[in-house]
């Protein structure tokens, strides 16, 4: 068997309008979620997952200042490129912007103001990762699917239709922001045409797996936490959980340096120069307190 690659996009576009005026002068994925940014939590989803090669997709004006600060990677002991969406012509756009760096391997894709918490996460992600035909979508009930790509289940649990944010859900099952797909992704993107709002859905392309029986549709239970930031509130909730978690346990959430320290994808004086330029917050004492404990 030929052993694929996966490779991960993270898809930080985007106005953020509905966090205006905090999103006029900066750009919504880059937002603090209490200690870090925004952007950390998928990226380190992604590495959670495995994934390596990571192409970050932002508007023209944001893409210098999320190269400040991921840079090439390296910090992280992975691969960082960048590529531009000029305007917000729907998610589905990622992977014909994304295309040569896709190549011929499979793609997870993460919206880049996406937050998954949970005990669960790690083999959820570890099992889609390792289907190499078909795509994988996640499930997680919400109080307001309306807002959302939502599926509708059969008696049998399995998927039986998807709908975009459509006035009466048939189900509160909306469809996360983290989808894992085959090499046959880019030949369906260039297939799809914009929907009403004039982008190109990332729904379309789920339905054409889901026609062709290859979506599976993983439900992410009660104790998951997928987290919105979407409105004043729900962004200043997401900021709390995490600080009552890391405060309680005294363990960051969605810390990429400590990640790759652990996988080995970088070594002990790595992770210590890394540390040493972000004494002051904290934030760099974490990571040397990792290399005595
Ligand atoms: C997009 C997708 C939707 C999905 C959601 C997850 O919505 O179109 O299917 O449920 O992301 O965050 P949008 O961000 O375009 O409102």
């Amino acid at each position: 068997m030929v052993d694929m690659k996966r490779k991960g996009i993270i898809l930080a576009g985007g106005k953020g309008s509905r966090l205006s005026p905090i999103t006029l002068g900066v750009c919504k994925q880059l937002l603090p979620i209490y200690d870090k940014p925004m952007i950390f939590y998928p990226l380190v989803t992604l590495m959670l997952a495995g994934i390596r090669e990571i192409l970050v997709i932002t508007t023209p004006n944001d893409q210098k200042s999320f190269q400040t600060l991921l840079g090439d990677g390296t910090n992280f002991g992975i691969s960082i490129k960048y590529a531009i969406q000029r305007e917000p012509k729907g998610l589905a756009e990622a992977f014909l912007i994304g295309a040569k760096f896709i190549g011929n391997d499979q793609v997870t894709l993460i919206l880049g103001d996406n937050l998954f918490y949970g005990s669960s996460l790690v083999s959820q992600l570890k099992d889609a990762d390792r289907k190499e035909e078909g795509a994988t979508v996640f499930a997680y009930p919400v109080r307001d699917p309306e807002r959302y790509g939502v599926i509708e289940f059969d008696k049998d649990g399995k998927g039986i239709s998807i709908e975009e944010k459509p006035e009466n859900p048939k189900s509160k099952f909306a469809i996360t922001g983290l989808y894992f797909y085959d090499s046959s992704i880019i030949e369906k993107a260039a297939k799809i045409t914009p929907s009403l709002r004039g982008e190109l859905e990332i729904t379309d392309i789920n339905l054409m797996y889901l026609r062709e029986h290859k979506l599976d549709v993983e439900v992410m239970g009660r104790g998951m936490a997928w987290l919105d930031t979407g409105t004043f509130d729900s962004l200043h909730e997401a900021g709390s959980f995490i600080r009552t978690i890391e405060n309680r346990q005294g363990l960051k959430l969605g810390c990429p340096e400590e990640l790759a320290w652990k996988q080995g994808w970088i070594n002990d004086k790595e992770l210590e120069d890394i540390a040493k330029k972000m004494l002051k917050s904290g934030y760099g004492e974490y990571l040397l307190e990792l290399l005595i404990t």
